[in-house]
């Protein structure tokens, strides 16, 4: 998709269709709406008094401009109450109106900054405009065999006109940073919407590889004689029950300058989880090849971090291997030992992500990485306790926490911080190795956060269980059916900041 910025007004924009947005409540067009109801003879003030545009969050009402403006037709979209705008409704806003427009054949779009009046600024309007466009009009269609077909209209121009003279400049670079983090967050949904046979561990490095290429970052992979010199045995004992190879994939951006890694994103990379001997019931079990949307989301968090030139170096760490239950398969009662030998006796095989990560972290630990993330579908728990909507946060320095937080809120990526507190490390306890995979007495997903907390040290540390929140089931504002990107666009955030406060 190209996008523009123009200071052009609305209805001289040559395009199939114009956007412009309607507030709740607001009793006659306003702004470009007033402007566009004038050459249409007072239609819009119209149907906003017969009550039939409202001005709801999510509604659009199209137009067809029949010659009165420049553009083919117009899409009124819903903002909600005025007062209660947020750069993350723009964003939901200008995907509904972007899908409905593509829908009708609509291939460019005019879009005014849906903010006029409001207390967003109009860089964060123009970031979220491109966001939500790009991200409100992926599909992921590779394995349709018929390529043609309503679903199938590419919306290949956007502009964003009426931006005043003097914020051009700002409104631009904002667009720009938008695409790369909105394309970035798409790079994770296509990996994670990708079925199991078609996202292997060597599928995933594949993608790493391009990655690096595409970005000029340093890429590393390790194969299993690697991991086993490296006595990675927490890992090694996930991939017994499995014949595809296990990869252990690096990507290192260093600019920031100097040697010091200062964050590392650790991501789950489990192609399939099928439970392993501790089998999963067939019921939705093909949602388990979501299960590497933590090591997606820090691939493609890195290859924005890096075109987006940001002053910090970062590495991504993805431990990228198959849950099965073949005859090598690890057993309920084994006990493995991690790299850092510590010794974890398996109660399950199905908390298989803990055992992978915990390799990796002791493995962003040897690299004296100053502050690590890590990333994972981790615990159905978590899904109980937070539902679809938030990811749930955890971790051992508050500073870092909140930075994660502070990340969410900007992108519009809910987050909740549980609590870390001594007395639930009791739940892990295990009686013939140092520690257990699977932890007894409720609070899956904090006693699968103090797990990992074992092999992180003393180093800055947050963990983000995004079990819920990596896939939807349903569509709403700019989710999509299937992978939704998070927790990509927080991730670059971070880095962001992370960058700015050096
Ligand atoms: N991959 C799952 C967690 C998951 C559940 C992700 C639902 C997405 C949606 C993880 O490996 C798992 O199976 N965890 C177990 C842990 C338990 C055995 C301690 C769980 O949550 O049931
Ligand atoms: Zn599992
Ligand atoms: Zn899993």
């Amino acid at each position: 998709m190209e996008i523009y910025v123009k200071t052009i007004d609305i209805i001289k924009a040559k395009a199939d269709a114009v956007a412009v947005g309607v507030f709740e409540g607001e009793k006659k067009p306003a702004g470009d709406l007033a402007a566009i109801d004038k050459a249409f003879d007072g239609a819009v003030a119209g149907l906003m008094r017969r009550g039939e545009i409202k001005g709801k969050a999510g509604e659009v009402n199209y137009i067809h401009s029949l010659g009165r403006i420049a553009a083919g037709g117009v899409l009124i979209a819903g903002l909600g109450k005025k007062k209660e705008l947020t750069a993350d409704k723009i964003r939901s806003a200008a995907a509904v109106a972007c899908r409905s427009l593509i829908s009708k054949k609509n291939k460019s779009v005019a879009i005014n900054t849906l903010a006029a009046g409001s207390s967003v600024k109009i860089e964060d309007a123009a970031r979220a405009i491109t966001e939500g466009a790009i991200l409100g009009v992926y599909n992921f269609r590779v394995h349709k065999s018929k390529k043609d077909g309503n679903n199938n209209t590419e919306l290949k121009k956007l502009t964003l006109a009426g931006v005043g003279r003097g914020d051009t400049k700002k409104a631009k670079r904002a667009c720009e940073e938008g695409k790369i983090t909105a394309e970035a967050a798409c790079l994770a949904r296509d990996m994670v919407n990708q079925p199991s046979n078609h996202m292997t561990p060597a599928d995933m490095a594949e993608i790493a590889k391009k990655v690096a290429e595409d970005n000029c970052l340093e890429l590393t992979i390790f194969e299993k004689e690697d991991m086993q010199k490296m006595e990675m045995g927490a890992l090694l004992g996930v991939d017994q029950g499995s014949c595809q190879p296990p990869k252990f994939i690096i990507l290192k951006y260093m600019g920031g300058g100097g040697k010091d890694i200062e964050l590392a994103l650790v991501g789950k990379g489990i192609t399939f989880d099928s439970g392993g001997i501790s089998l999963k019931p067939s019921n939705k079990m093909e949602e388990m090849k979501t299960d590497m949307a933590g090591g997606a989301s820090v691939i493609a968090a890195i290859s924005a971090i890096a075109r987006l030139k940001l002053a910090i170096n970062v590495v991504a760490i993805v431990p990228a291997v198959e849950n099965l239950p073949g005859g090598k398969a690890f057993k309920p009662g084994d006990v493995l030992k991690a790299m850092n030998g510590k010794t974890i006796e398996i109660i399950s095989t199905d908390a298989e992500g803990r055992l992978i990560l915990a390799d990796a972290l002791c493995y962003a630990n040897k690299l004296k990485a100053k502050r690590i993330v890590d990333v994972a579908t981790l615990t159905g728990a978590c899904v109980v306790a937070l539902g679809y909507i938030t990811t749930g946060v955890m971790g051992n320095n508050q500073k870092l926490i909140d930075g994660i937080l502070a990340a969410g809120k900007e992108t519009g990526e809910y987050m909740w911080q549980l609590p870390m507190f001594e007395e639930y490390k009791e739940l892990n306890k295990s009686d013939v190795a140092d520690i257990k995979n699977a932890g007894s007495g409720g609070a899956g997903t904090i006693s699968a956060g103090q797990f990992l907390s074992e092999f992180v040290g003393k180093t800055f540390w947050a963990h983000l269980d995004i079990a819920g929140t990596s896939y939807s089931s349903k569509e709403s504002g700019y989710t999509r059916k299937g992978a939704t990107g998070v927790p990509v666009r927080s991730l670059v955030s971070l880095a962001a900041a992370l960058s700015k406060k050096k």
